[in-house]
């Protein structure tokens, strides 16, 4: 089985990528030959500051690596090393309907944001489908929000096998059910562009400054909180013993309790959780070539695949 995921360079890594797709992904690099890289090519309909762009895709290698993927099982690359993937998504782009695209949750979500309506945000699915098939990806674990590139990446797979006869497996995604949409500080999904985000490796001051903000409601001290409907519960599940939960949920039950007694245990919860993380963090950068070897070394073998495949495509469409 193969198992394939990408992360965007556009900046530091949250807990919202952490439980969504980082954590998944590194339980599966033991299930089968995992791809993991980082989208800078993506990022590039983002970011616009070249300095930025090679710091953070150098920085999500560094958390990717800190948090548990291991080089020696797991295949961790920059999208750029490969760019065979820019060719392959110009080949997919001559089958993807206008409609299909058009019809993107993500597109219509960053015009509204106010990003300009470029070529590159709107054929964004199309390079994220390139990244998928160019590895005979059979799984790709990722956050909800990603779904439908997903979908959109099995409609092109179909449409090339179509016309061109059998090229592509059709990949699946992976969706954790329990941490799909993580929440923000703010109760939506948690997202940096949101500006709600809890991040993973900022300083302990900051961390706490950022959960001690997290939005409540007015309920008094003494009455009764509903823990379903509390960010701060559905982020101490996923951090805390099954014990911990229990407890928590019921003193949210009981009341006498108030917010931000529970924002404390929290903070001391993640904190701990995510120790060793940094501690591993440390150790990577005490050595200065690692990053650099292992994408290196990443690199190599994504190339040996992507040109496997794409010797394939370029024979099956006539190039
Ligand atoms: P991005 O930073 O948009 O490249 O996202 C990287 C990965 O993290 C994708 O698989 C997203 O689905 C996942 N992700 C981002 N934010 C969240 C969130 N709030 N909850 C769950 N998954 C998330
Ligand atoms: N679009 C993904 C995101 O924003 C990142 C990504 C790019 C990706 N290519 C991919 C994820 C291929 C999975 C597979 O999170």
């Amino acid at each position: 089985m193969r198992i394939l995921s990408g992360i965007q360079a556009s900046g530091v890594l949250h807990i919202g990528n952490y439980f969504g797709m980082m954590r998944p992904a590194i339980a599966l690099q033991v299930e089968g030959e995992a791809f993991y890289f980082i989208a800078d090519y993506h990022a590039l309909t983002t970011v616009r500051d070249p300095k930025a762009l090679r710091e953070n895709t150098r920085g999500v290698a560094l958390d990717f690596l800190a948090c548990g993927l291991d080089p020696e099982r797991a295949t961790l690359f920059r999208q750029s090393d490969v760019p065979q993937v820019t060719e392959l998504a110009w080949i997919l782009s001559t089958v993807a309907p206008m409609g299909l695209l058009e019809r993107a949750h993500s597109y219509k979500d960053k015009l509204a944001r106010g990003l300009s309506a470029t070529a590159g945000l709107f054929n964004y699915p199309v390079l994220m489908a390139a990244d998928i098939l160019i590895y005979d990806s059979d799984v790709v674990p990722v956050g909800k929000d990603q779904k439908q590139h997903i979908e959109i990446t099995r409609d092109l797979a179909a449409k090339m096998n179509e016309t061109f006869g059998p090229i592509f497996k059709l990949p699946e995604p992976r969706i954790e059910a329990a941490t799909e949409v993580v929440p923000g500080l703010d109760g939506q999904k948690m997202s940096k562009s949101y500006g709600n985000n809890i991040d993973i490796f900022s300083d302990e001051k900051e961390t706490r400054k950022r959960v001690m903000s997290i939005v409540t409601d007015s309920t008094r001290v003494e009455a009764p909180k509903d823990p379903s409907r509390s960010t701060i519960f559905q982020l101490y599940s996923l951090v805390a013993s099954k014990d911990q939960i229990a407890n928590m949920r019921e003193r949210f039950q009981k009341g006498g309790t108030g917010y931000s007694d529970f924002k404390r245990e929290l903070f001391e919860k993640l904190w701990e959780y995510f120790a060793p993380m940094r501690k591993c963090r440390e150790e990577i950068l005490a050595d200065k070539s690692y990053i650099d070897n292992v994408l290196a070394r990443g690199a190599e073998r994504a190339n040996q695949v992507a040109d496997h495949v794409m010797t394939r495509v370029r024979a099956a469409v006539g190039l």
